[in-house]
């Protein structure tokens, strides 16, 4: 790079970037060295400067912050698919790119949501605690025809929210299962239909279903998306999945469905405010299991997650579009580049 001087980036956390050399060849980098994420000061105070920002879901890169970190910030690479952190409107007006991380997590997001159907449905972590709290051996029998039973999958209908890469992954899985799928969207996707999947309403969608799982991302319209009047349109039988956005679901609403019986159980990987507090009632529920926001959680998507970070930020030194721009309307304002 010779004698010009590097761009400051700044990273909210330690990422798994697997080659940390290419990253300080190309930046003056600085990393957040906490387990918590700075909070909105300390974000400001240490990014102050910063020409490149790497960002997590838990960051709110509010408005606020943006304008705070001008007139230098120019990119924002976020650490994630989803966005809904980010003002993308407030850093589009500001000039500022914004990319995201979609296609390297979609099978492992695709791998949990079926560990969560299949553990919901067979209860897996009820059966974990009964043998080793000792109630199995307390129980007086080894085995018997109606200890712990759940919900068949094999054959049954899964209803699928949201019909992009995480979805479609998640239907191809289905197939497997010998499943019939529904699908919902805010409009019709060829992928799905050539998995056999059909196009319904969301009303009918969760009435039909046996499995319902979310893969849409927050939005204004997807906020309190399954509210009480969708819940008590599903089956008693039923299972609600939900590996997207805790702000989809109204979980009052959930608390009382998965409490009163309109539903069978719920697999969730997210929170309208997470971390969950571990008093809240949903954890007392027999019925519902719970994981703190992993689905992108393996070794390997984590480390592809980093690389395309990494791609999206050198192709933006470069002068070039970074590959997967989320405000692409930001060209117009000013061209890629430090
Ligand atoms: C995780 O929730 C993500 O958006 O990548
Ligand atoms: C995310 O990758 C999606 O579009 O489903």
């Amino acid at each position: 790079m010779g004698s010009s001087p590097k761009p400051r980036l700044f990273v909210t956390r330690e990422i798994p970037f697997t080659s940390f050399d290419k990253v300080k060849e190309l930046f003056d980098v600085t990393v957040w060295p906490e387990y918590r994420p700075p909070t909105k000061e300390e974000l400001i105070s240490r990014a102050k400067g910063s020409q490149a920002l790497v960002t997590t879901l838990e960051d709110k890169v509010t408005c606020e912050v943006i304008e705070a970190l001008l007139p230098d910030l120019r990119i924002i690479a976020q650490y994630a698919v989803g966005f809904d952190n980010v003002d993308l409107d407030c850093a589009t007006r500001h000039g500022v790119y914004v990319t995201n991380t979609p296609g390297v997590l979609t099978e492992a997001t695709a791998d949990f949501t079926w560990a969560l159907i299949l553990a919901v449905a067979r209860r897996v972590v009820e059966a974990d605690q009964f043998v080793r709290s000792g109630a199995w051996r307390s129980s007086g029998a080894a085995w018997h025809p109606t200890m712990l039973l759940g919900l068949e999958i094999y054959g049954k209908t899964l209803g699928i929210v949201g019909s992009g890469r995480i979805g479609q992954a998640v239907a191809r899985r289905a197939k497997g299962f010998n499943m019939r799928i529904l699908y919902n969207d805010v409009r019709r996707y060829p992928e799905m239909e050539e998995l056999g999947a059909q196009y319904v309403s969301l009303e009918d969608l969760f009435r039909e279903s046996d499995v319902v799982t979310l893969h849409v991302p927050l939005t204004p319209e997807t906020t309190n998306m399954v509210n009480e009047r969708l819940l008590r349109m599903m089956k008693r039988t039923a299972i609600l999945v939900n590996t997207a956005r805790g702000k989809v679901i109204d979980i009052d609403a959930l608390y009382r469905a998965l409490k009163e019986g309109w539903i069978a159980g719920a697999g969730l990987d997210v929170y309208p405010q997470e971390p969950l507090d571990p008093n809240h009632p949903i954890t007392k529920l027999p019925n519902v299991v719970l994981a703190p926001h992993i689905g992108s959680a393996t070794h390997e998507t984590r480390a592809r997650m980093a690389e395309l970070v990494l791609q999206n930020l050198e192709a933006f030194l470069r002068g070039q579009e970074p590959p997967t721009l989320v405000n692409t309307g930001v060209v117009k304002v000013r061209p890629p580049g430090f």
